[in-house]
């Protein structure tokens, strides 16, 4: 029987992975800028706490979930998003009795069954940050920058970002009445997915990317006209830090996200070379979710970024990749005895902190060097009975084919000075 890996997951194999540390690695580093640490959390939750975080009436909970019982008949499900989890480890371990504000980023895989295709899977990879215990539009501000600085970091370009405020539970209460009616009257130009919306959670009919719905979505009523004293103002506030630290950005009022736990701030940025799944990131601001999942007060804030897509983004953008796996050394074997020394001396290099490979199949002379060729090693090194014998072998640069000779006992030294 031929086993597959299943519909919507990926194999990520070498050197395709170096690619996928890279990013890892430059994320790390441009957050720690920014003083985020990062938090490791589990794989699967108790149901509940997606229901009540992401919210009942959003595609993910209402069809895209890996739910299932485990053995002692409770609930449980493979994460679908990271913020969720991150917020109830923030709650469950009082980190809130700390100094605020508090900053973290993970990363990993999360889960959710959507129809598979290019830039959407079921089982996919995101890096995500999320800031608690602070609700200065600053920050919010902050969180984009960084996650711009990145995407420049990983060189980047022509991505744009979009914004828009969905307002306090409030506001938004009187928008949607407003929008409601608005839809009502047009109901009958409606596709059947957003008619049913309607009266469960009119603003996700504006997500909706029916073509027959999109001149209704377009003549609606926009939510930045609703917006009470407080919202106008954190909006205001984001635009002008936004504008102060030079970031281009487009409101587009339609903008609502696809989880229900959002208040306030919420952006995404695109790429528009990606196609249907344009959206390499996405986040905003969710200041109630902490009363849903925790009956506490906390203001959060964060974004998340789908690294297929990211890795897409690059490819499409023929970024490059400072990638180098190759070996410094490849100790080419003539014999037995030179064999079980270069053994040895193989073990002596890599403690040293070099990079050293040598051949496993019993392969030729003639095999090793096209070996180390394949490897793309730096530099070989041929040892056989005459160069034991004399306590000296040739290094060979493979790059300029330059030769030099050396005692064995400096090779560590002598390769250290070469690298
Ligand atoms: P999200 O918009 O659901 O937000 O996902 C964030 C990113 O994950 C998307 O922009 C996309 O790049 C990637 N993504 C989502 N679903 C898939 C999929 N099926 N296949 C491939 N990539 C996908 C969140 O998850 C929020 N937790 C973000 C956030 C953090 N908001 C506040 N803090």
């Amino acid at each position: 029987m031929n086993i597959k890996a299943p519909r919507g997951t990926n194999d990520i194999l070498p050197p395709f992975s170096l690619k996928w540390q890279y990013i890892e690695k430059t994320a790390r580093e441009i957050f720690d800028l920014y003083n985020y640490q990062e938090i490791r959390i589990p794989i699967f939750e108790y149901t509940e706490l997606f229901q009540r975080g992401i919210g009942e009436l959003t595609d993910i909970v209402e069809k895209e979930m890996y739910t299932f019982e485990d053995k002692s008949g409770r609930s449980i499900t493979l994460r679908p998003e990271g913020t969720a989890s991150v917020l109830r480890s923030f709650l469950e371990n009082k980190i809130y009795g700390k100094a605020q504000p508090t900053k973290y980023y993970y990363m990993g895989p999360m889960f959710r069954y959507e129809r598979p295709q290019s830039g959407r899977y079921r089982q996919f990879n995101q890096i995500g940050v999320e800031v608690f215990g602070t609700d200065d539009p600053s920050v919010d501000v902050e969180v984009i920058s960084m996650g711009m600085h990145l995407m420049k970091a990983l060189g980047l370009e022509e991505l744009e970002l979009y914004i828009n405020s969905i307002a306090c539970p409030e506001c938004r209460q009187q928008y949607e009445k407003i929008l409601k009616d608005y839809l009502n009257e047009n109901r009958e130009e409606l596709c059947d997915d957003c008619k049913r919306r309607i009266d469960t959670n009119p603003l996700r009919v504006l997500d909706c990317k029916n073509k027959s719905c999109q001149g209704i979505i377009h003549n609606a009523p926009v939510i930045t006209d609703y917006l009470c004293d407080n919202c106008q103002k954190h909006f205001d506030k984001v635009k002008k830090y936004l504008d102060l630290l030079e970031i281009d950005y487009t409101i587009d009022p339609t903008l609502v996200r696809g989880l229900d736990y959002y208040t306030n701030t919420a952006f995404e940025i695109k790429y528009s070379g990606l196609g249907a799944q344009d959206t390499i990131f996405g986040g905003g601001r969710y200041n109630g979710l902490a009363e849903e999942i925790g009956n506490k007060s906390v203001a959060g804030i964060g974004f998340a970024i789908g690294l297929e897509r990211l890795l897409m983004t690059m490819e499409e953008q023929g970024v490059e990749f400072p990638l180098d796996s190759s070996p410094d050394l490849y100790i080419t074997t003539i014999g037995e005895k030179a064999r079980e020394e270069s053994f040895v001396m193989l073990d002596n290099l890599r403690k040293a902190g070099l990079k050293a490979a040598i051949d496993y199949n019993n392969r030729s002379v003639k095999g090793q060097m096209k070996a180390a060729d394949r490897l793309n090693a730096n530099y070989t090194v041929i040892i056989g009975d005459n160069e034991l014998e004399q306590g000296f072998a040739t290094i060979r640069n493979m790059k300029s084919g330059e030769e030099k000779e050396i005692e064995l006992a400096d090779l560590i030294e002598e390769m250290q000075k070469l690298i």
